[in-house]
């Protein structure tokens, strides 16, 4: 709990038996040196009464959403305001749902709403609510708005069940406040250009080449940037993904257009990480009009050329300390294949992804990658994309601050 000292820790609870754990963290934060405002629904204080997190906060604990005195303040938004982190734990079904859904019916919700700090959400509940697809949507909801998920540990729970739903280890959940707060600044003020997904290369108005990139890795390290304070542009191929909010997101189709849009808001980004998977080749000639199997015969001949390299016009374009990332997805040697690619296209940082392994790189939901730089290779574990581009976007903080 390093990074709490001198911060303002909004700790909202909710009528769940694992209220009692609260306690604990309330005095931890607080000893710790952090101002702990404590939030809790009128059911948290069925388990526990206010009083006893007041004693060890030595804070009045807000339940009731609006105090007439403090109203001329706007004082339902206020805390919100306030926080350098929202940790809602533990978290109910029905606040997750609450959350989800943007309610303002109580003090913990307005609070969540109001705040551009970082939010903590740790579910606690019986095992079946926490695996239903209602309660699974509405978190998979909330993380993709940047609220990071500290989930539930697995475990006897009050029911008598055994199963997930438990609320997660206080040290886990001071992690991630510390990792909330330390990651809250660590972009604060840059701009940060991501190029996301595949490009789409057309034969003709219905036909195209493209190729099979998923966009998820780049569409969370827009995520983790934004999350960690910086003003993020994200340039996206054809996707199935939904652009992260908070993020400015030009779609585009072809490399050319993903050229000319990146190069665009070049001349105001600190660092451009492409992580897109730009088609390498395009049909030599666009039909306008839909060609015919008629006027095309039984084989179909697409001569193709060399797309511009959009990572190159980057570097050559590029103000004096704009750091430019590059990928390389490679089934063989991935890192001494970065390794050239660094010098050749003469990069800050690549991030080289091994997707020979099947669990790793196109379509899935985990990476093995490793970072090359002059520095020399930084070999990660295979992680969740989301925690690669959280690795990504601390790596990028520490460069930029050189
Ligand atoms: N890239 C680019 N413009 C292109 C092709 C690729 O900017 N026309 C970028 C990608 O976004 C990625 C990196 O370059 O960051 C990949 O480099 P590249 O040498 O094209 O890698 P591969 O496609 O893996 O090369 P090859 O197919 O030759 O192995």
């Amino acid at each position: 709990m390093e990074r709490v000292r001198g911060r303002f820790v909004v700790l909202a609870v909710t009528g769940s038996i694992a209220v009692y754990k609260m306690i604990d963290l309330a005095r931890r934060l607080t000893q710790a040196g952090a101002t702990v405002q404590v939030v809790m629904t009128r059911s948290a204080a069925e388990f526990v009464t206010p009083l006893t997190f007041q004693a060890l906060t030595y804070r009045p604990v807000e339940v009731e959403m609006f105090a007439m005195q403090d109203e001329h303040a706007a004082g339902h938004v206020a805390m919100g305001r306030q926080a350098d982190v929202v940790v809602v734990a533990p978290a109910t079904a029905h606040v997750i749902a609450r959350l989800a859904h943007g309610f303002s019916d109580d003090l913990v919700a307005t609070t969540v709403l109001a705040t551009d700090a970082p939010v903590i959400v740790a579910p606690a509940m019986e095992t079946h609510m926490w695996r239903n697809p209602a309660t699974q949507a509405n978190v998979a909801t909330l993380r993709a708005r940047g609220v990071r998920i500290v989930e539930p540990d697995v475990g006897p729970l009050a029911s008598g069940d055994i199963g997930p739903g438990r609320l997660a280890s206080l040290e886990r959940i001071a992690t991630a406040i510390d990792e909330a707060l330390g990651l809250a600044q660590a972009l604060a003020g840059r701009s940060i250009v991501v190029s996301a997904g595949p490009t789409v290369e057309a034969i003709d108005p219905v036909r195209f080449v493209s190729n099979r990139s998923s966009g998820k890795m780049g569409y969370a390290i827009a995520a983790a940037a934004r999350d960690a304070g910086a003003d993020v542009t994200l340039v996206t191929g054809p996707t199935a993904l939904v652009p992260p909010p908070g993020v400015r997101t030009f779609q585009v189709e072809s490399a050319d257009d993903m050229k000319d849009a990146i190069l665009a808001q070049l001349p105001r980004a600190d660092a451009v990480i492409m992580a897109a998977a730009v088609a390498d080749y395009r049909p030599i000639e666009r039909a306008t009009t839909k060609m015919k199997k008629k006027d095309l015969g039984s084989e179909m001949n697409v001569r193709l050329v060399e797309n511009p390299d959009v990572l190159r016009a980057i570097v050559a374009a590029r103000k004096p300390g704009t750091v430019v990332v590059g990928f390389k997805a490679e089934t063989g040697d991935a890192t001494a294949e970065a390794g050239r690619m660094l010098r050749e296209k003469k990069l800050d940082l690549v991030v080289a992804n091994d997707v020979a392994d099947p669990r790793s790189g196109f379509g899935s939901d985990e990476d093995r990658v490793a970072f090359v730089s002059a520095d020399g290779v930084e070999q990660l574990p295979l992680l969740a994309k989301t925690e690669v581009a959280r690795r990504l976007v601390e790596k990028l903080a520490e460069r930029l601050a050189r």
